[in-house]
């Protein structure tokens, strides 16, 4: 090649490059150590001494002018690479997803305890939570089942290595709380359950129970009967009618189970109620006095009222579920529906 078509050919490239790297490459091809100029350089030993010095000259400003130019183009060409990478590069960080990202959302369960608390609060009582694990003392003991008693066995426990159990009811909580607060007193205590048993459509070895009490001079069964009614009204947003019936539970006296009027045929009988007419909802009872001595209140003194519902048992009928083990299954199939 001669340093004429050398020269045009490079400063055609230098025109076309599209970006600074190309114009980089384009010196280097050139202009570079091992570039086309230096090769023409390289064959000129073999000419005569005068020849040399006038390509040489030739050469030099040759490569002078390239040098020159490419800066040049670097300079005024700088802004337009600049923008027209931006706009092959950029994007919009703002965008929303092509996939929408899924949301999640409170449990079942969760929202049918937030509901039930809503519903206490308004009736004067504050929300109390206590420990999974529990010793026998407030699970069992101080709720008036002595060790080895029969009562025991309708509480089916998981002991622990360390000697404590998991809580079989919140019931235990009530003496926690009576344990460290003066009466008069109005809670609810929502919480996780464990039994050991079998699991079915109606039976979770894990479940949640809403615990209430309440102490006073003279809180009486009526005071209950209408509280519960109240809360069940708000609750399941129609008139509902319960009715007690006699019961045992060793820290209460007397006791009573609360059913409800079925909510889904209103007492003609359906699958629901298995034909009865009536659902079951809640153990419930006046505090025993032994109950009330084991935390150091006077029993001639102060009386009350306690109860434990199922938040499963609430959210199945609230909602129509069959299948107590949907709860737990995490299946977003179901939970999404919520
Ligand atoms: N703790 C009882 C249970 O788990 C329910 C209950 C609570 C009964 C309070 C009476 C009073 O079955």
């Amino acid at each position: 090649m001669d340093l004429n078509s050398l020269k045009k050919k490079a400063q055609k490239e230098i025109e076309n490059a599209k970006d600074l790297k190309q114009l980089d490459e384009a010196y280097k091809k050139y202009l570079g150590k091992k570039g086309e100029l230096n090769k023409i350089l390289k064959t000129l030993k073999d000419l005569p001494i005068e020849e040399r010095k006038r390509i040489g000259k030739e050469a030099n400003k040759i490569k002078k002018e390239l040098k020159e130019r490419i800066k040049e183009t670097k300079k005024t060409k700088k802004e337009k690479f600049q923008k027209e990478r931006e706009e092959k590069e950029w994007i919009d960080i703002s965008a929303p997803g092509k996939i929408p990202a899924t949301k999640g959302h409170i449990h079942p369960i969760t929202q049918i305890g937030n509901k039930a608390e809503e519903v206490f609060r308004g009736l004067g009582f504050s929300l109390i939570q206590g420990p999974e694990m529990e010793d026998e003392w407030h699970n069992f003991d101080a709720l008036n089942i002595p060790k080895n008693h029969p009562a025991r066995d309708m509480w089916d426990t998981f002991y622990l290595e360390n000697g404590k159990l998991l809580r079989t009811h919140t019931s235990p909580v009530q003496i926690r709380y009576m344990e460290s607060n003066n009466p008069p007193l109005r809670i609810i205590v929502p919480g996780r359950v464990f039994r050991y048993e079998a699991t079915d459509a109606s039976h979770e070895f894990n479940f949640y129970q809403l615990e209430g009490l309440m102490v006073d001079k003279k809180v009486t069964a009526a005071n209950f009967r209408a509280i519960i009614e109240e809360f069940l009204d708000s609750f399941f947003e129609k008139d509902t009618k319960i009715r007690l019936r006699p019961s045992y539970f060793p820290f209460t006296e007397p006791s009573f189970e609360v059913d409800m009027r079925c909510i889904n045929c209103g007492g003609k009988g359906c699958s629901v109620c298995s034909q009865t007419g009536w659902l079951e909802l809640m153990g419930a009872g006046m505090v025993h006095p032994e109950v009330l001595k084991s935390v150091g209140y006077k029993p001639d003194k102060w009386q009350g009222f306690a109860f434990g519902i199922g938040l499963d048992r609430l959210a199945m009928l609230k909602y129509n579920i069959n299948d107590i083990r949907l709860f737990y299954s995490s299946d977003l199939r179901f939970l999404s529906q919520f």
